[in-house]
């Protein structure tokens, strides 16, 4: 068959590694993906948001799958677009995504629904944020209730820094529209770990766990990112706090989108964050995680065409989701300043050495191909993933890959994994 992946990210290249895994695909295409994805499907220069082109493209090429990743189009309604002309496609329709698309939907989904989350107040005026912040407890955490960019969250230790994030969010609309409206959420300390599940829009089976890490640089500090690099399995995510997770949160949330008349079919993402009081929903996102796919699908042994249809078919229930009993750990190079600003255009050299480590892989985020070299093209550059038979083993595996590869600037953090040890 022949399959449509639709990004250009690290965590598309790791899709697209498990499609071409796949023994039922014998082509792949990629709307637009990059230098790595290059080398296993057949890039097409359409953009993730132009719906019109992709479905014509879709059509004229007889795409059998096509595989909506980013949440920007699943938000705005890629799949009921290709839906709506006939074609098959996976990841949820827009009236499912707004899980992810708008904060005040999913928290007053799980204050419906029972769903453990941090208490919160909803406000869509400046000024009463600001009068609620007068009585409130520090710290505290304001989001901005719309998509952007993962970094619309402001933990503020005082009222002044509240005040400040208020003002930047709802009126200088730092985050656009997105700051329309605004949560402002109880703070919550623990350990926090991404499950990534697979729903039909009734069942919702769990993938293996993983941590990200969200900061720029070494012991969490700096500017929050996209993510700097994920291990999986999350040692602290116990067979117990699964259990409770599957029963109180996927179950719920699965149940509770489809008694709203939105059910959820594709990949529920849920930040959980394990507190004193219990484990606590920080967020859900209606896709895989960049880079969480990046360790978790290397490690699935089922055949991803298989599972995806599935879901499209209301048949998950039938599938054995298995993961292998390793564990996995990716390190993101990066070019030196992001995520605020970088150099882009330097040569990547030492890319063919992936190719002789079975284990070993090198997910492409931002790079561009250019008279035959590959060049760095943007914040996140490579995803250096390798798999071992425990964490520890992993994490050196990865560094040690982490140093087949150059290019000018070149940035990582030194400490993906550090809570391998605490564990
Ligand atoms: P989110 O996009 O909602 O996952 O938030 C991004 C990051 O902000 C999370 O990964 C947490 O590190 C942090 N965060 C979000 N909500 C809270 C909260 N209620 N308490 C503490 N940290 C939070
Ligand atoms: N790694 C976090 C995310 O994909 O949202």
């Amino acid at each position: 068959m022949k399959v449509l992946v639709i990004g250009s990210g690290g965590r598309e290249h790791a899709i697209v590694t498990s499609v071409a895994k796949s023994k039922r695909v014998d082509k792949i295409y990629a709307a637009p993906g990059n230098a790595g994805i290059a080398e296993l499907a057949e890039c097409v220069d359409i953009g993730v948001m132009e719906f019109d082109k992709l479905v014509a493209f879709a059509k004229e090429k007889s795409v059998d799958l096509t595989i909506v990743a980013p949440d920007d189009p699943l938000v705005a309604g890629a799949v009921d677009a290709f839906e709506a002309a006939g074609l098959r496609a996976f990841g949820p329709r827009a009236n499912a995504a707004i899980i992810e698309g708008s904060k005040a939907f999913s928290k007053e989904l799980m204050k419906k629904y029972d769903i453990p989350t941090a208490a919160y107040e909803t406000f869509d005026d400046a000024d009463k944020a600001i009068a609620y912040l007068e009585t409130a407890k520090f710290p505290i955490v304001l989001k901005a209730d719309g998509l952007a960019l993962g970094k619309g969250v402001l933990i503020c230790k005082d009222l002044e820094e509240a005040k400040a994030g208020v003002k930047e969010i709802m009126l200088d609309k730092h985050f656009g529209d997105a700051g329309n409206k605004m949560v402002i959420e109880e703070f919550m300390t623990g350990r926090e770990v991404s499950v990534l599940a697979f729903s039909d829009g009734t069942t919702i089976k769990p993938m293996t766990s993983a941590q990200d890490h969200k900061r720029a640089g070494d012991g969490d500090t700096g500017l929050n990112t996209g993510g700097m690099g994920t291990f999986s399995p999350s040692p602290f995510y116990t067979d117990e706090i699964a259990a409770f997770c599957q029963k109180e949160v996927y179950d719920k949330a699965i149940n509770a989108m489809k008694a709203e008349g939105r059910p959820f079919v594709g990949v529920l993402f849920t930040g959980l964050m394990i507190t004193e009081e219990g484990t606590k929903v920080l967020e859900f996102n209606a896709r895989f995680g960049d880079p969480e796919a990046q360790v978790v699908l290397p490690r699935m042994k089922n055949d991803i065409i298989d599972v995806m249809e599935a879901c499209i078919d209301g048949k998950l229930a039938d599938i054995d989701l298995q993961f292998e009993d390793n564990a996995a750990v990716c390190v993101v190079l990066a070019s030196d300043g992001y995520p605020v600003k970088y150099d882009k255009g330097f040569e990547i050299t030492g890319l063919e050495t992936f190719k002789e480590h079975e284990g070993y892989y090198c997910f492409h985020a931002g790079t561009k191909l250019s008279d035959g070299k590959v060049l760095t093209n943007g914040g996140r550059v490579l995803g250096v993933t390798a798999k071992g038979e425990d964490l520890k083993t992993a994490r050196a595996n990865a560094y040690k890959a982490t140093e087949w590869v150059s290019f000018d600037n070149k940035y990582m953090r030194h400490d993906i994994g550090r809570a391998i040890d605490e564990a």
